[in-house]
């Protein structure tokens, strides 16, 4: 009954972590394709094929459905794996839809038209490659009118968290922090668009001020991925076993990933 997590590196950890608290009976296995993180900075189609090859080992491994804890690969890749490559007993599910519902104050999965909503200006800050596709803003649209986004490409600050080097992951949101203030001095909601945000998510909110409420994807997707595996039971897979694999070097990142998430994790080869 395994559930596969993949993300470009370390942060859909923070997914996992959520998912494995709130579904203490599934084996979830990871994907971390460190060796080509970050996503962030490279082209749809390079993303595209990554995401797929990823998300392939993920369906060798005895997952029928596989959480892409990577806005980047939800955003830029995961309508066209969809639409085109997913086999049909099988699902790729993204992380964003999860985040928007509840910012929209939506039950999981209701489609009925657009409505206004009480948030009215939004900060999102994610990498330039989700930042650049706008799938926030389509996504939101389908959802709710009336909302004013404002988004702030966050440069390098998953490069500093792949590395290990806290002092400036969190130097770079106080200043993309900044930069996004000058341009909505008083937005009332910040959107955390990528999953290695959450690991430095206290700056976050300390930057921008306990009045900003911040919106974190690791519980939002925990909660709508147990209630879509409520009414989606035969998506649980084959595979009985909770596994780590990355494309890097699978004892760097399992030292990364211990300390990041303060418990043993070994990580083996993909
Ligand atoms: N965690 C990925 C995301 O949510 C990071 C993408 C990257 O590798 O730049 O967007």
């Amino acid at each position: 009954m395994a559930v596969g997590i993949f993300d470009s590196g370390l942060g859909g950890l923070t997914v996992l972590e959520a998912a494995a608290r709130a579904l203490p009976e599934v084996p979830f296995v990871y994907f971390g394709d460190n060796a080509h993180t970050p996503y962030g900075v490279r082209d749809p189609d390079d993303v595209y094929a990554l995401t797929t090859a990823g998300a392939s080992r993920l369906f060798e491994a005895g997952c029928d459905l596989v959480i892409l804890a990577c806005n980047t690969a939800s955003a830029v890749a995961l309508r066209r794996m969809q639409e085109n490559w997913v086999p049909r007993d099988k699902r790729v599910l993204g992380v964003f839809v999860p985040m928007i519902e509840a910012l929209t104050e939506r039950q999981w999965g209701d489609n009925s038209p657009p409505r206004e909503v009480a948030v009215k200006h939004v900060a999102l800050f994610a990498t330039p490659a989700t930042v650049r596709s706008r799938a926030f803003q389509r996504e939101l649209a389908f959802r709710a009118i009336g909302v004013d986004v404002e988004a702030q490409a966050c440069g390098g600050v998953v490069d500093a968290i792949e590395d290990g080097d806290m002092i400036l992951a969190e130097a770079l949101v106080r200043s993309h922090v900044d930069a996004l203030k000058r341009k909505m001095p008083e937005p009332q909601a910040a959107v955390l668009g990528c999953t290695h945000y959450p690991i430095v998510e206290d700056t976050f909110q300390d930057a921008l001020g306990a009045g900003v409420e911040v919106y974190s994807q690791p519980r939002l997707v925990a909660a709508s991925l147990s209630d879509y595996l409520q009414r989606h039971p035969s998506m649980y897979g084959t595979g009985d076993t909770a596994m780590f694999l990355t494309t890097g070097d699978a004892r760097r990142v399992s030292d990364q990933a211990t300390r990041f998430l303060r418990r043993k994790i070994e990580f083996v080869a993909a």
